[in-house]
């Protein structure tokens, strides 16, 4: 099982690789061969890491190789997690970057060779999960510049899933377990539309159980939608631990069977689903069979309120397709 992760030396890779190190991420009995990929100037400081993982002694891994291209490290590959890239809240040639769609141009790049390199080289069943901001339209941009339409893109909405459940449990003072059907549709930005109106908490509908359409929409939404910000401001860095949570979640949650009446969040390529324009990136509701096939969950009832939130994510996510035009 080859295990591709770029940005291996930064600070989500450095949760997230050994969470995927734990035994059950993978469906498969087979050993991790790990690749992992930086940017030259950032080898020394994986070949650091590299160290301490070796130190771990996973009995989940075969071999940990390193590599500073893509096109080297991607032969074979079985997944990519493409982390690879810079995050805002840092100021970048005396300007702060401030919002994830500020990255576009910078990071945009980036997924052109690794679309190229993943589509001639990994293997044909290859599952991609993009972390890199602004994460849906990087996948669009590596999917695009993939010749293999059969590799699975996905970008990662599963942390604004995992948020979305915590203060969902907080308020209803329940646990995150007892929580269904909680999606995350559109865009991995403040235009994300958390849905409550389809959740169910111990088979009660969660919508009914507030019963407070305020507290959701002035409350709640914000909240959800503005957490990464509140963290890049109270920790003067952007999310790393939870981000590699969901990473491995993501991973897990492809490779095995969804639970009974659940879902699970990640973006893909939209099919034209709860009127989502086809050809970009969404975040839906999915499933999985666990044998790496996932499919999107059609059944939820979306309010005239959700379909207007849907509309301005999906409205975003079209309008940064437009910026990334002569990258697609
Ligand atoms: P970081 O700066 O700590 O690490 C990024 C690493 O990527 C660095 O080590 C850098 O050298 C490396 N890198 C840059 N370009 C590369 C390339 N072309 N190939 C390989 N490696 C490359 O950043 P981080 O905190 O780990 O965050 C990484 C990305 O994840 C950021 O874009 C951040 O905004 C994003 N992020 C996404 C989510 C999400 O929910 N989708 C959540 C948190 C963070
Ligand atoms: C997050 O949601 O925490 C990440 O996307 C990082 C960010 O820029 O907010």
């Amino acid at each position: 099982m080859k295990v591709v992760i770029t940005g291996a030396a930064g600070q989500i890779s450095y949760s997230l690789i050994p969470f995927l190190c734990e035994k059950g991420i993978f469906n498969s009995e087979e050993k991790l061969d790990l690749a992992l990929v930086e940017i030259p100037g950032a080898m020394e400081r994986l070949d650091g890491f590299v160290k301490e993982l070796e130190d771990s002694a996973y009995s989940t891994v075969n071999t940990i190789s390193t590599y500073d291209n893509i096109q080297d490290a991607v032969v074979d590959a079985d997944w990519c997690l493409l982390v690879g890239s810079i995050p805002r809240g840092i100021v970048l040639n005396g300007k702060e970057i401030k919002e994830r769609s500020d990255l576009l141009k910078i990071n945009g790049g980036i997924f052109t060779e690794q679309g190229k390199a993943i589509g001639e080289k990994a293997k044909d069943n290859c599952k991609v999960l993009v972390v890199g901001n602004p994460a849906n339209t990087n996948a669009l941009i590596g999917y695009s510049n993939s010749s293999n339409k059969d590799h699975l893109w996905m970008a990662m909405t599963m942390l604004d899933g995992l948020r979305a459940k915590a203060q969902l449990s907080q308020k209803l003072n329940c646990h995150v377990d007892d929580i269904y059907r909680l999606a995350i549709f559109g865009n991995h930005s403040p235009t994300m539309f958390p849905d409550l109106e389809n959740t169910n908490v111990n088979g009660k509908n969660a919508y009914e159980l507030i019963n407070d359409h305020a507290w959701v929409k002035n409350e709640y939404l914000p909240r959800i939608q503005q957490r990464g910000a509140e963290i890049i401001k109270a920790r003067g860095a952007s999310s790393a631990s939870s981000a590699a949570r969901a990473a491995c979640d993501t991973v897990k949650a492809v490779e095995h069977p969804t639970r009974s009446g659940d879902v699970f969040n990640a973006a893909i390529l939209s099919d034209g689903s709860y009127g989502i324009p086809e050809g970009i990136f969404s975040g839906f509701p999915l499933i999985s069979d666990g044998s790496g096939n996932i499919e999107i969950v059609r059944d939820f009832n979306l309010s005239d309120f959700a379909k207007s939130k849907l509309e301005i994510t999906a409205n975003e996510l079209l309008e940064e397709r437009d910026l990334v035009q002569e990258l697609i």
